[in-house]
């Protein structure tokens, strides 16, 4: 039944090569943990992109009940830990998932470095990451306001800080950030806009980037 399926659909957009393409691509012997173990290093890209997707399918569910205005936001997540079924555990994977996956990121940017791989022709996919860190860290930061606790509320106040402390841009950064002269309401629609869709978008962006880059110039080394 599925194979029919598959048949109809593949006479008519012949899809069977795209993913042949991807499936049939053999992974080099020196990155390949099987062969040295050593090489169990070049799994963290794979490994944070594994934790990204994590992130975007719990957060994808977190939305449905989280309600972005100060009066209801707290009582949405309160809700949502304790009413809702596999609520607590999607939460909880989202809010550890954040924190890991800035690690991961962080080892495999110290195994890219380490190995040499920023070096050329690799130097576009190491700014590319630059810019996929950063994006990394504005998810971070602007998801940690959501709850709209008091741990989130003064910690968005140091964040803000630090933007103002930024030569010449500063003000003006935390005040587009902040949406008013106060950490408020507008701070908080603002962040949630910021946190599931302008990010998210951006990184997917960033990420193709990153991964067509890769295909295009294999991966580095043998060292
Ligand atoms: C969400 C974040 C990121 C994901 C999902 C990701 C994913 C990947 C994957 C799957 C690879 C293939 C090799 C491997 O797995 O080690 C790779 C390679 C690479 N990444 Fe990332 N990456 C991320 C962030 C970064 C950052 C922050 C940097 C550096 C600033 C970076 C720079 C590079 C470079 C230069 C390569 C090519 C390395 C080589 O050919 O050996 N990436 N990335």
């Amino acid at each position: 039944m599925f194979k029919n399926v598959y048949n109809w659909i593949d006479e008519r957009l012949d899809f069977t090569p795209i993913w042949r393409d991807v499936a049939d691509h053999e992974v080099p012997e020196h990155v390949n943990p099987a062969h040295h173990f050593s090489a169990f290093v070049y799994c963290f890209g794979g490994l944070t992109f594994f934790i990204t997707i994590i992130q975007i399918l719990s957060g994808m569910f977190l939305t449905m009940y989280y309600v972005p205005d100060i009066k209801n936001a707290y009582a949405s997540v309160e809700y949502l830990q304790t009413q809702v079924a596999f609520g607590q555990i999607v939460r909880g994977m989202h809010h550890w998932g954040a924190s890991l996956v800035i690690v991961m990121m962080f080892l495999h940017t110290l195994r890219v470095f380490f190995t040499g791989s920023y070096k050329a022709p690799r130097e576009m996919n190491w700014v590319v990451g630059m810019l996929i860190f950063f994006v990394m860290i504005g998810l971070g930061l602007t998801g940690y306001l959501l709850p709209w606790d008091n741990k989130s509320y003064f910690a968005t106040k140091v964040t803000l800080e630090i933007a103002n402390s930024v030569p010449v841009l500063g003000p003006v950064i935390k005040e587009l950030l902040q949406g008013g002269t106060i950490v408020g309401a507008e701070t908080l629609t603002r962040f949630f806009a910021i946190h599931v869709f302008f990010l998210p978008a951006v990184l997917l962006l960033l990420l193709v980037g990153h991964f067509l880059i890769i295909r295009k110039q294999g991966i580095s080394g043998p060292l």
